[in-house]
C-alpha cells in the first residue's frame, strides 16, 4: 500500500483534537503504520517556532509570520514527513499548508499567490493525498474558542478574521474536491466520527 500523507485542518474551535483521536483509533483498528504530527511544530526547531508564533506577546509582520510557518514546515518535511513516507509509514498532520492559505492569506491578507510561491519553493509538487477539512459555523467555533482559558495569538482574533479564514478553506476545498473531504463538524460527536471513518474507509478502499 502506498503510504499516504493526510492532513486535518479547519478553523480554531472546529473540533480537531476530538477528531484526531477518532483518526488514531481508526489507524489502530486497521493496524496501519502511522505517524501523527502537527504544524506549526513536529520537530524541535518547529516546536520552538510554534512557541513564538502562538505567543500573544509576539509582534511580527505578516510576511515574517508567513515565513516562520514555512520555515517550520521545511524542517518538518525534510526531517519527519518525507522520511516517514519513504519508510512506508502513513503520516497524519494536524494542519499543513492549507492553514497558511487560510490564516495568513484569508485571515491576515497575504496575497495567496505569494503563499503559492513559497509552497512551491518548500514543497515542489508535494501535496497531501487527502485533507479532512472540519467545518463549523462561526457561532459554534467561536463559542468553543471562548471556553479556552488562555487564548493563543490566533485564538485572540475576532470573528471577522475567522470568517475570512473559513472562506478560504471552503474555497480551496471547492476548487479541488478530489483532495478534500469537508466534514460537517457541527453535528453530534458520533455523526462526525462516522463521517471521518467513512472518508478514511473509502480513501483506503476498506469496507470494514
Ligand atoms: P492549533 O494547533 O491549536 O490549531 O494551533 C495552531 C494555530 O496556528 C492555529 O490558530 C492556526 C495557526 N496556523 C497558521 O496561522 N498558519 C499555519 O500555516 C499553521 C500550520 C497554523
Amino acid at each position: 500500500m502506498k503510504p499516504r500523507f493526510i492532513t486535518l485542518d479547519g478553523i480554531d474551535g472546529a473540533g480537531k483534537s476530538t477528531n484526531l483521536a477518532v483518526m488514531k483509533a481508526w489507524f489502530e483498528k486497521h493496524q496501519l503504520p502511522v505517524l501523527f504530527t502537527r504544524e506549526p511544530g513536529g520537530t524541535p526547531a518547529g516546536e520552538a517556532l510554534r512557541e513564538i508564533l502562538l505567543n500573544p506577546a509576539t509582534q511580527v509582520s505578516l510576511r515574517t509570520e508567513t515565513l516562520l510557518m514555512f520555515a517550520a514546515r521545511q524542517q518538518h518535511l525534510e526531517t519527519v514527513i518525507l522520511p516517514a513516507l519513504k519508510n512506508g509509514t502513513h503520516v497524519v498532520s494536524d494542519r499543513f499548508t492549507d492553514a497558511t492559505f487560510a490564516y495568513q492569506g484569508g485571515g491576515r491578507g497575504v496575497p495567496l499567490q505569494d503563499i503559492a510561491t513559497l509552497e512551491h519553493w518548500v514543497q515542489g509538487d508535494f501535496r497531501p493525498d487527502l485533507t479532512l477539512l472540519l467545518d463549523v459555523p462561526l457561532e459554534v467555533s467561536m463559542a468553543r474558542v471562548n471556553q479556552t482559558r488562555e487564548k493563543d495569538r490566533f485564538e485572540q482574533e475576532k470573528a471577522e478574521f475567522f470568517n475570512r479564514v473559513r472562506e478560504v478553506y471552503l474555497q480551496r476545498a471547492n476548487e479541488q474536491p478530489e483532495r478534500y473531504a469537508v466534514i460537517d463538524s457541527s453535528q453530534s460527536l458520533d455523526a462526525v466520527k462516522n463521517q471521518i471513518e467513512t472518508v478514511l474507509d473509502s480513501h483506503f478502499e476498506l469496507n470494514v
